[in-house]
């Protein structure tokens, strides 16, 4: 078991490795490692898997296997039994949309750090309570964006976010200039249509320009 410090202290430590986290969706298997080169050739090493396609798990261990600068985590995860198999095929970080005290147990048992979404104060009172003290905000845009998170700043001005979910390259820099996010989680730079071509080209180009974006952070 882990206590609760080391289970935020390790995932702020993730969320300052790079600006961006990529949000991937893998739908075939032979996907995951080159998909993952790419990323980190162009200077992303932190990635999150998510939980969405029946290849998902199997793409993680790919990805540790052959990847080794990856970091790869684990996304979508939202029941308590998604951390064992995420454990099993050796997530290194998870992502939750949300918190229960299910989930919460669980991130306790489990042996890699946690970022829970939230998307109110009373949520966040709850994540803070329960011992994180980076959450991502799940979906950021819908939930109010840039002036949410600086609205957040006033009440948990130590309280770290990664904005994700409607975060596009449009977008992330305003983001990542708040004093109070890490870094942001987005899938503009794998998007669908060049993983179903194997354009890996294209990935590493989309990673590059994501990598450049500078963060003000805490
Ligand atoms: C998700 O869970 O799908 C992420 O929030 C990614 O959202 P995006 O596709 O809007 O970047």
């Amino acid at each position: 078991m882990q206590s609760e410090s080391n289970v935020t202290t390790s995932m702020r430590d993730i969320m300052a490795l790079a600006p961006v986290i990529p949000v991937l969706t893998i739908q075939r298997l032979e996907q995951a490692v080159p998909l993952a080169q790419a990323l980190v050739r162009g200077g992303l090493r932190v990635l999150e898997v998510t939980l969405r396609t029946p290849c998902a798990l199997e793409a993680i261990g790919a990805m540790r296997s052959a990847v080794g600068a990856a970091i790869v985590g684990a996304g979508t995860l939202t029941r308590g039994s998604d951390f064992r198999d995420c454990e099993a095929a050796g997530a290194q970080f998870g992502v939750t949309p949300g918190l229960t005290g299910e989930l919460i147990a669980a991130a306790r048992r489990a042996g890699f750090p946690l970022l829970p979404g939230i998307m109110t104060p009373t949520e966040l009172i709850a994540a803070r309570a329960a011992g994180f003290d980076a959450c991502k905000l799940f979906p950021a845009q819908q939930a109010g964006g840039i002036a949410m998170l600086k609205a957040l700043g006033g009440p948990f001005p130590d309280h770290a976010f990664c904005p994700t979910g409607g975060v596009t390259r449009a977008n992330a820099q305003e983001y990542l200039a708040l004093a109070n996010v890490l870094c942001v989680g987005g899938s503009w730079v794998a998007p669908a249509a060049a993983l179903e071509v194997g354009d890996w080209a294209a990935v590493e180009s989309l990673a590059r320009d994501a990598a450049s974006l500078r963060r003000v952070a805490l």
